[in-house]
């Protein structure tokens, strides 16, 4: 019978004590502190997809069909964020601990309400990238610094594509022809 090369089996070993090590809070990768934030960065991003899908669910419902697509879309882009980071929390050997998604608003005052709604939102998601990167800084962790500029970069679009809306809202006013142009542009 073969015997197996010494080479190959001391490889394998390594790779064990590898995988091992990555379960290991002693040898872990990442710092718990900057665990503990990427964790709430999913919890945060998934919340925005939830909110996104309520927005899209109530725009469904008063036939705002292309803004129900505009944040059904939106709603998908916030959940690959939050996969974004989980993966990189694994990747780098850390450990996923998922907090609880609060129930969103289920119903707005009107489509400038609801746009209104999500640019501030947008604008929280900003900040709480903003203090991530803080984190990673005063961490010392450079992986994760660079990991979030990306974050940074899409908050800096995703709010100037809101302010849009909300700035186009208004200036049709309460025109309902006017809106609902709106309406179809958003849902192309
Ligand atoms: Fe992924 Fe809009 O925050």
């Amino acid at each position: 019978m073969a015997q197996p090369r010494p080479g190959r089996a001391a490889g394998v070993g390594a790779r064990q004590e590898r995988e091992r090590g990555r379960c290991a809070p002693e040898v872990a990768m990442i710092g718990a502190r900057m665990q503990e934030a990427l964790n709430r960065h999913v919890q945060a991003e998934v919340f925005s997809s939830y909110l996104y899908l309520a927005m899209s669910a109530w725009c469904e419902a008063k036939a705002w069909k292309g803004f129900a697509r505009w944040l059904r879309v939106q709603g998908d882009e916030e959940l690959a964020h939050a996969k974004k980071s989980l993966d990189f929390l694994l990747t780098r050997g850390g450990e996923a601990k998922l907090g609880p998604i609060e129930a969103p608003p289920s119903s707005w005052a009107s489509v400038l309400d609801l746009f209104e709604k999500v640019l501030e939102h947008e604008r929280k998601v900003t900040a709480f990238v903003n203090d991530l990167s803080v984190t990673a800084q005063q961490e010392k962790d450079r992986a994760a610094e660079v990991f979030l500029h990306w974050f940074v970069s899409e908050q800096v679009e995703e709010e100037a594509r809101v302010t849009e809306i909300v700035d186009r809202i208004r200036l049709v006013g309460d025109r309902p022809g006017a809106v609902l142009y709106l309406d179809k542009e958003y849902g192309k």
